[in-house]
């Protein structure tokens, strides 16, 4: 056995929680992994609302990273469902969170996706959330934008239009762009963990940091996704500059924070 593998556990401690190691790989940050939950808490709390929302939808939640600290804050006739692409993340949510509480709930999304759940049968283009309409108080995601192409993306903000109920709010981490921007990235060497420039237009106002790696990382100028956010019957409440920027406001991986809400009338 090498040095490596003896230091490692099997499994990630994440409030007592027992997560095995290959999947909380994949949903990210092994080496901030209770940081960033933290952090996500925190930020769903200052700009999402959270305090207030009885019924909560998580899209990309990988093996529940942040629905676990979730059971403690949400109230006892509230609702959370996590939906991810990945089969083993969902399933081991499954059988230990939402097996110990009742509110919870996760639901595997059969897409196909190179990267996450390549052999997916499901298309994006058709994909309903399994939520009645407005029921929702709150859908966040947080690393999901951040590889999805415009298409994609509009599809899931006409889901959240659809099941959150009026004033109902959406918070996402995202990468967000402009040529400015991009030139600074240039000139520091790239931001975020990878560093990322997107210097690759590949519409106006789509940009893709490597096209020959699909799905990659995306981003979004802020007049295009304003047109997306409208065209789903959504409104920008707040956009929150992120650490790929000189004026950051906080620190997630170089994302920055968009937060949408559903008209109350
Ligand atoms: C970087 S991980 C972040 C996980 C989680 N949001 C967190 O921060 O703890 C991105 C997650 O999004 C999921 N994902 C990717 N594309 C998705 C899609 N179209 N719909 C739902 N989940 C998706 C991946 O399977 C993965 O678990």
């Amino acid at each position: 056995m090498g040095k490596t593998e003896q230091i490692l556990p099997a499994s990630v401690d994440h409030h007592g929680f027992q997560i095995p190691r290959h999947l909380a790989w994949r949903t990210g940050r092994l080496d901030r992994f209770r940081e960033v939950s933290d952090e996500h808490i925190a930020h769903l709390e200052a700009f999402g609302g959270l305090g207030g929302a009885r019924h909560v939808v998580e899209i990309g939640c990988g093996v529940g990273r942040d629905a676990i600290p979730l059971m403690r804050v949400l109230p006892d006739d509230g609702s959370y469902l996590g939906i991810d692409i990945i089969r083993g993340s969902i399933d081991w949510a499954g059988a230990n969170i939402a097996a110990k509480d009742a509110r919870f709930r996760f639901v595997h999304f059969d897409v196909a996706d190179k990267q996450h759940n390549p052999g997916g049968s499901e298309g994006m283009e058709t994909y309903e959330i399994p939520c009645v309409d407005g029921s929702q108080d709150l859908v966040f995601l947080y690393s999901v934008f951040t590889h999805m192409f415009p298409g994609d993306v509009a599809r899931y903000l006409a889901e959240f239009q659809r099941v959150l109920r009026p004033g109902g709010c959406v918070l996402a981490s995202m990468f967000t762009m402009d040529r400015g921007l991009i030139s600074y990235l240039q000139a520091i060497g790239g931001g975020g963990l990878r560093a990322l420039t997107f210097s690759h237009e590949v519409e106006e106002g789509f940009f893709h940091n490597d096209p020959e790696v699909v799905p990659g990382a995306t981003a979004y100028s802020l007049d295009r996704l304003g047109v997306m956010v409208s065209n789903a019957g959504l409104v920008p409440e707040r956009f929150v500059r992120g650490s790929c920027r000189k004026d950051r406001e906080f620190d997630v991986n170089g994302q920055d924070l968009v937060v949408l809400r559903k008209p109350a009338f």
